[in-house]
């Protein structure tokens, strides 16, 4: 193993983290806008999108499907091609690492008349696709894959709205149908067993399409033209959590974190430090494009552990390999049930968590379905692994900040599928 592949992470000893900071901008939030401003109806302008390679991986599948993409400074300029202005693709669409392009890219392929493969890593390939294969073809797409897996061929064509309910509560699969809906003929309605993230429905409305949201029931009435996008991403709640996370165990520490995502939806992770106790203040909130964002003022904090209910996990999915960490300073009990979904992200974040904290002395029990961590622990210094899985890495590098002595960090490098810059930033705020 090259000396690239391992980061070693020197225990905090007491430097809290304190100062002020900024993130990326939100990586979820940041594909729609490329997507849909993609789709519309004139020049739209993106600023402060998500850095990694996820979103890079966006904007080249965009431009291999002809859609002009200038970057000027920090700004991204997109020349929308309306609904279903898309050129037929020369190579095969590159979706690297991010699940997200892939389902939300299949629905708008979905409504184009050509043939386009999308391909991914291993992490991707082994990913279940079949969740947005089933309601495409409902809608008239045709769609092959490896088994429920990419390799995935769309053949696109003229599509009519269905009504539809996905098994799990899922933004993917959600937007996914939505995307595909826009082009369709009639009314798409998607029937979500629970409230996902809702990032779709609200750039759909601030674009002028056409969308109803009555609880967990969206329609789209399509084909409606959309307006193009004015657009400064906020920053990224999901990479906010380990600096919040840090701040809330690390002795000293008191960080201001500015401009950040604040969408209800997004924010379980939030409600649930908040149970557990934690001293988190809101500030100078307000709204852009319907998505509200303010900024967040963290302490060190004592805390107790928190059982879960169903609706939290869905809110903090991103962030459940790190409420572990937390939860292992944290006095008592906390137990993360009805969480099975963890299994097919990135990796098994489940099993990915439960190693990488049992080897650090933590007392975690896998459940099929989630964990259940009796707190509060000593943890010391060990081997963790990023299971090639960036929230995994970062997870693990917050809990090596409150490990005694030295830990090693394989394979930390998956930190840039949404994070370049993670461990630097990090740093500096410890000796800030
Ligand atoms: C995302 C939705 C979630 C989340 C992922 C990003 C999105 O996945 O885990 O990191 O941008 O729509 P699911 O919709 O599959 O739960």
């Amino acid at each position: 193993m090259s000396e690239k592949d391992v980061l070693t992470i020197s225990h905090s000893e007491g430097n809290g983290l304190t100062g002020e900071m900024r993130l990326p901008g939100d990586k979820s939030i940041s594909h729609r806008a490329l997507l849909l401003g993609s789709l519309a109806e004139g020049k739209s302008t993106l600023a402060h999108l998500a850095p990694g390679e996820d979103v890079r991986s966006t904007i080249n599948c965009l431009r291999e499907l002809g859609v002009p993409l200038v970057e000027e400074e920090d700004k991204f300029v997109i020349g929308g091609q309306g609904l279903r202005g898309f050129a037929e693709p020369k190579e095969k669409l590159d979706a690297g690492n991010s699940g997200t392009l892939t389902r939300l890219i299949a629905g708008i392929l979905a409504t184009h008349p050509f043939k386009a493969e999308i391909d991914g890593d291993d992490s991707l390939r082994s990913r279940p696709m079949e969740r947005i294969i089933d309601p495409l073809e409902a809608m008239g797409a045709k769609l092959d894959s490896r088994e429920g897996s990419l390799p995935l061929v769309v053949t696109g064509g003229d599509l009519l709205g269905i009504e539809y309910r996905p098994r799990v509560a899922s933004a993917q699969v959600k937007s996914s149908i939505l995307l595909a809906g826009l082009g369709a003929s009639g009314k798409t309605t998607v029937v979500e067993p629970g409230p996902s993230r809702d990032h779709t429905e609200l750039m759909l409305e601030a674009m002028g399409y056409p969308i109803s949201v009555d609880e967990n029931r969206i329609t789209v009435s399509g084909p409606h033209p959309l307006d193009p996008l004015e657009l400064k991403v906020p920053g990224d709640f999901s990479s906010a959590g380990y600096f919040i996370a840090a701040a809330c165990l690390i002795e000293g520490s008191q960080l201001t974190i500015r401009d950040v995502g604040l969408n209800e939806t997004r924010t379980g992770f939030l409600e649930l430090l908040t149970e557990m106790g934690a001293s988190i203040e809101l500030t100078n909130s307000e709204e852009h494009n319907g998505e509200p964002r303010g900024d967040l003022v963290v302490s060190r904090s004592d805390l107790t552990g928190v059982k879960m209910t169903e609706d939290q996990v869905v809110k903090s999915i991103d962030e459940l390999p790190l409420l572990a960490v937390v939860a292992t300073q944290a006095e008592g009990v906390t137990e993360v049930r009805g969480a099975e979904e963890l299994r097919v992200k990135e990796t098994d974040r489940i099993e990915a968590t439960v190693t990488n904290l049992k080897n650090l002395g933590a007392d975690i029990e896998e459940l099929p379905d989630g964990f259940i961590v009796r707190g509060r622990n000593k943890l010391s210094g060990g081997l963790v692994k990023s299971f090639r899985d960036h929230r995994i890495a970062m997870s693990a590098a917050v809990a090596a900040l409150v490990a005694e002595g030295e830990t090693d960090l394989v394979e930390p490098e998956w930190v840039e599928i949404s994070y370049p810059g993670f461990f630097e930033t990090m740093e500096g705020l410890l000796h800030g």
